[in-house]
């Protein structure tokens, strides 16, 4: 059994890569594993995500299924390219003639690239800067996120707030989701469902974000002076530890909960009512 004493030395160059020029690392265990697989999920989910966005139809599955299931991607439809019945009321950019996916993709979105966690996964499996702890980097030179264009993940802050409204349409939609027009007026079918558990998941990803934590209770010289923004803070630290979790099922989910629409509104399925 070889262990790291075995292991011949090697010159170690401060500042430099670890080991030296001619060892990436020292680790024996397969640190690889987790960088490959976030590369290939994002990648099937990113084409994917295109996709849909682009495809610009099937995203409604109306009256005539006797439903009311919008994918998340495109809700709101306020545009004047929306199919009857799924367009929101209080706002209607008639002009608007591509996809109004445009928005979630833009907002939403723009929240999950810039997300603290989801930086760190994508620096590892696409930039390999650096691929895992103890490795060394892709790069000779790291200048962080000080330039054009990695100095626009500064964002992220703005990108939490304009997130929050989504959040509370995508709410409403998971509600309007029990009415069943033609099919018994109120219910609950499996889509429905599926969009309940999209809300609550974004609602998670959002509170349990690292900047929510910090508007929420940082910033705090002495707690007991702000009572409530300490318990604001209890409740969202062991929410903030599991962020990476609930980053990745999240966007697991609202892909999925657009797949499923997309599946009913094409009529490959039948979505099922419960009662
Ligand atoms: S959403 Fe991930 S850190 Fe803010």
């Amino acid at each position: 059994m070889s262990t790291l004493e075995d292991t011949k030395p090697v010159a170690v160059a401060l500042g430099g890569v670890r080991g030296g020029p001619d060892v990436r690392t020292l680790r024996r265990d397969s640190w690889w594993r987790f960088p490959s697989a976030t590369a290939v999920f994002l990648t099937v989910v990113v084409v994917y995500l295109a996709w849909a966005i682009f495809q610009n139809a099937y995203y409604f599955a109306g009256a005539s299924f006797h439903r009311d299931l919008i994918s998340p991607f495109y809700s709101p439809c306020i545009t004047g390219s929306c199919v009857p019945g799924a367009r929101g009321t209080f706002l209607v950019l008639h002009w608007w003639t591509i996809t109004p996916a445009i928005f979630a993709a833009v907002l939403p979105g723009g929240l999950r690239v810039t997300c603290y966690y989801y930086r760190k996964a994508y620096y590892r499996s696409f930039w390999q800067s650096p691929p895992a702890c103890g490795v060394a980097d892709g790069h000779t030179v790291y200048t962080g996120e000080t330039r054009f264009p990695l100095v626009f993940q500064n964002l992220h802050r703005y990108f939490f707030f304009l997130a929050i409204p989504f959040a509370v349409i995508l709410t409403i939609d998971a509600v309007m989701a029990f009415r069943l027009p033609g099919d018994g007026g109120i219910g609950v079918s499996l889509g429905s469902l599926v969009l309940v558990v999209n809300a609550v998941l974004l609602w998670l990803y959002l509170m349990s974000c690292h900047y929510c934590r910090h508007v929420c209770g940082g910033n705090v010289d002495k707690f007991s002076k702000h009572p409530l923004r300490y318990q604001t803070w209890r409740i969202l630290t062991p929410l903030n530890h599991r962020h990476m979790e609930i980053a990745w099922i999240s966007l697991f989910w609202v892909t999925f909960a657009d797949l499923y629409v997309r599946l009913v509104a094409s009529g490959w399925i039948t979505d099922p009512k419960f009662f």
